[in-house]
This record gives structure tokens, C-alpha cells and sequence, in this order.
């Protein structure tokens, strides 16, 4: 029996017999000779099929398969520059398992909404392959950041009785007879976890009931949270600037050849190294005017804004300071300047907006209550987050970046379902 190999090992396995499983990606071919490109999970290999090594029989059974087909073949591997991945496998037998008819996703273009739609075989192609490679190797460096550098994993809950980032966006659920919310942020419970353990951070899924279809936003989105005792808003910004390095860094490193089936421009992605420019809300607004970028004083920044902003540099952004009246309730607002408040959003550049948002906490316990009641939220439920001014209360703060904003990026893809496997949104819950 031959070694049983992967295309991803194949490399080991020069001149063996080795025995392959997988699906037809495309076949092509004449009356004697067919090429069959094997997709096994791992990669694509050029597999060549001939009339005299296969027999008639097997050999027309293969010409008439269809994409997806599952097979099992064996055959000996050869290095040839001309095939993709720079290897060929001249089949000695194939056992067709199944027999796929009419494939829908096929060369031709397809419209979004027809390849959501097939979002379940979609995932079998080569760059939704390699968006979500980069996914895995960003969620394995982001972990591997932080848990190297002493922030504890601590799971937020998912289920909670608070609303984090404003009453607009919350879904409930029947939760034995009253309603819980499916958590927009895992931040609250961070900063219980920062104080008793200094440095800790949650990954997990997050969601929002928006109510606008953006190319940025999901319902769905799975967030890092790092959250650190005793530090203030300076320190926020230069943890999350060598978080960012760290990890962009990492990823390079580690999913280039998934980078570069994507086409991405690598340059600019090595580009992402200290120190990011840092700069206020208010002296944002002032380069916004001077470009003749119109804006609604004291608002928030929309993708327009964003993106006119992080033009004006090669690296990400931090813009600090933002009016806290469009921020949520727990920021501590600025001792010199009671309308800002210390909170920090990271840019990312060539239009792909916020990645990042973050900041210090509010951590006086009086202030932080009189904020609660300024947003109409219902005190009962944060008993227990005011607990924590209450006993031992300390400058704290941390961000929370979205995993499939910064995959989006570093993939080059111009919106973020792509870089979620089933993306929620809000026309889709399916598949
Ligand atoms: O700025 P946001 O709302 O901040 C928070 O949730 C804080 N509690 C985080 C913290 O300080 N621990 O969201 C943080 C990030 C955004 O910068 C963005 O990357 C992502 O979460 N995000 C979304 N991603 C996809 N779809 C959406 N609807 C998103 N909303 C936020
Ligand atoms: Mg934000």
C-alpha cells in the first residue's frame, strides 16, 4: 500500500507512490491525458491521468466527474515547476466515493449574495481558503501576544444582564422569564478580572443589533479584550500600539503565502511599526476642515472621516480624546477638558477605519453612577461593576479590537463578511 500523504507534505514524498484523498477543484484534459487539480483541505496538487497507466474504463470515469467529486487515488510524485505548488502526481489508481453533478460555484462570476448564499461550499475555495488561514493565524498570534506577555485568559460571559455599548444595539433573549442580553462587549468583566489579576483579556463572540448594512459591520464579530490595572490612557495607547506591531509582525510571518494568494500588498502591512502617529479629536477635526472634509461638529467620525484621516498616513492612527457625549458611559472624561473623553480609536490605513477602541475607565465610583443614570440604564444591573470603585479602585483601562475588521485589512478585502466564516448580518442568518 502506498504512504498515505497530504499535498501540504508532498514535497517529502518526491518520487513515492503516495495515496491522496479529496475533491475535484477543475479537470481539463483530451482523449488520452486528463489533469486533474486534487484539493485536499491542505492544498491544490496537479494530478495527471493517463489512458495507458488507468485502464479505458477508470480513465472515462474520470473524465466525466464533476467539480467536488470525492476521490481517493494513488500515484507518484514528481517535482515539476509548471504545476501549482511546483509539484505533479502521475496517478496508478483512483476510487471515486462520491460522484458531485452540477456544482454550483463555478468559474464564472457569481454575485455576493449568490456566494453567501452558498456560503457552506464557498469555504472550498482558494481565497475564501486563504482569508480564513489569515484568520486563524491572526487569532493564533493575538493569543500568543498576549498570553506572552502576562495577560491572563479570562471568558467573559456571553449571556449578561448589562448593556455595554448602548441600549440601540442589544439583542435579548427569554432567559427563564426575564431578559438577558447577548453581550455587545466582554469589557465590563475584564476589568473585574483586571483587578484581581493586573493583566487579562477575553476572545470570544460579541454582538450588535445594527441596524446598518456597512461593509464593516456584523451582528455577529468575535473581539479581543485586554484590560490592565493601574494604567492610564497613555498607557492604554502604547499597550495597544505593541500589541498591534506584535501581531501584524506575527502574522506576516506566518501567513505570507495566504497573504500572497490574496494579491496583498505586504509593504504596507510591514509598515506597522512604532510609533503611530497619536492624535486628538479635535486636532483631527481641524486636518478634516483644512482638507475641506465636511463634519458635523462634536460627532463621531463616519467611514468618510476615517478614511480622509488614516490618507494622511502610512501607519495606523490614534486618534484620542473624542467628545465623550458620543462614547459610552464608562470612559473617564479628561481632568483638562470635562467634554473629551480618555478613550483612544485605532485607524487602520487605506480606508479600513476603526480596528480598535478603547481607553481608561471611569473609576470613580460617584461619577461613574451619575454616567449610568445619564444613559438611562438600569442601575440594578451594574451593582456589581460599581463594586469594583468601591473596593480598591484604580486607573484602569484597556481596548477591544474586531477580529474581522483587522483580518479584512490585513487580507486587503474590501468587506468584513469575508473574513467570518458564516458572517451575521443584517439581511442574513443563513447558512
Ligand atoms: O469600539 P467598540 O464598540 O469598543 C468596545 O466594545 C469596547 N468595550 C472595547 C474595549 O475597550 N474593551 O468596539 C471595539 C472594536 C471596534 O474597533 C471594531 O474593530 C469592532 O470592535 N466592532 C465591530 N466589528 C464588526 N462589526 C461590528 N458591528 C462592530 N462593532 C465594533
Ligand atoms: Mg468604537
Amino acid at each position: 500500500m502506498p504512504e498515505a500523504a497530504t499535498v501540504s507534505s508532498i514535497h517529502l514524498h518526491v518520487g513515492q507512490e503516495v495515496a491522496l484523498s479529496g475533491w475535484i477543484y477543475n479537470l481539463r484534459g483530451s482523449g488520452k491525458v486528463a489533469f486533474v487539480l486534487l484539493r485536499d483541505g491542505t492544498g491544490l496538487v496537479q494530478c495527471v491521468a493517463s489512458v495507458d497507466r488507468l485502464g479505458p474504463e477508470t480513465f472515462s470515469r474520470i473524465r466525466r466527474l464533476g467539480q467536488e467529486s470525492s476521490i481517493e487515488v494513488t500515484g507518484t510524485v514528481q517535482a515539476d515547476p509548471r504545476a501549482t505548488g511546483g509539484y505533479e502526481v502521475r496517478l496508478t489508481g483512483v476510487d471515486v466515493v462520491q460522484e458531485a453533478l452540477g456544482y454550483p460555484i463555478t468559474k464564472k462570476e457569481h454575485g455576493p449574495a449568490f456566494l453567501f448564499d452558498h456560503r457552506h461550499l464557498w469555504l472550498r475555495s482558494r481565497r475564501q481558503q486563504a482569508i480564513l488561514r489569515v484568520r486563524a493565524a491572526a487569532v493564533r498570534a493575538l493569543r500568543g501576544y498576549l498570553d506572552d506577555h502576562d495577560y491572563l485568559l479570562l471568558d467573559s460571559p456571553i449571556l449578561t444582564p448589562n448593556a455595554c455599548e448602548g441600549t440601540s444595539t442589544l439583542f435579548g433573549t427569554d432567559y427563564y422569564g426575564r431578559t438577558a442580553w447577548l453581550t455587545q462587549s466582554g469589557q465590563l468583566y475584564q476589568e473585574a478580572g483586571a483587578m484581581a489579576f493586573r493583566k487579562t483579556y477575553c476572545f470570544g463572540p460579541t454582538f450588535r443589533a445594527e441596524k446598518s448594512d456597512t461593509r464593516r459591520h456584523l451582528t455577529e464579530f468575535w473581539m479581543v479584550e485586554p484590560e490592565i490595572a493601574w494604567a492610564d490612557l497613555d498607557d492604554v495607547m502604547d499597550a495597544a500600539e505593541d500589541f498591534l506591531v506584535e501581531v501584524v509582525a506575527r502574522v506576516v510571518a506566518e501567513a505570507r503565502p495566504h497573504l500572497e494568494i490574496l494579491e496583498r500588498d505586504i509593504s504596507v502591512l510591514e509598515r506597522v511599526q512604532k510609533p503611530f502617529p497619536r492624535v486628538s479629536y479635535d486636532e483631527a477635526c481641524r486636518r478634516l476642515a483644512d482638507r475641506g472634509i465636511p463634519m458635523e461638529p462634536e460627532d463621531d467620525f463616519g467611514a468618510p472621516q476615517e478614511t480622509a484621516l488614516s490618507d494622511l498616513y502610512d501607519r495606523p492612527v490614534m486618534v484620542h480624546r473624542y467628545p465623550a457625549a458620543v462614547k459610552a458611559f464608562y470612559m473617564k472624561r479628561d481632568p483638562v477638558a470635562s467634554s473629551r473623553a480618555l478613550c483612544v480609536d485605532v485607524l487602520a490605513p487605506e480606508g479600513y477605519g476603526e480596528i480598535i477602541g478603547g481607553g481608561q475607565r471611569e473609576d470613580d465610583a460617584d461619577a461613574l453612577l451619575a454616567r449610568i443614570r445619564e444613559h438611562g440604564l438600569p442601575e440594578s444591573a451594574f451593582g456589581w461593576y460599581l463594586d469594583l470603585r468601591r473596593y480598591g479602585s484604580c486607573p484602569h483601562g484597556g481596548w477591544g479590537l474586531g477580529i474581522e475588521r483587522f483580518v479584512a485589512w490585513l487580507c486587503g478585502i474590501r468587506h468584513i463578511r469575508e473574513a467570518a466564516p458564516f458572517p451575521r448580518t443584517l439581511d442574513r442568518l443563513e447558512p
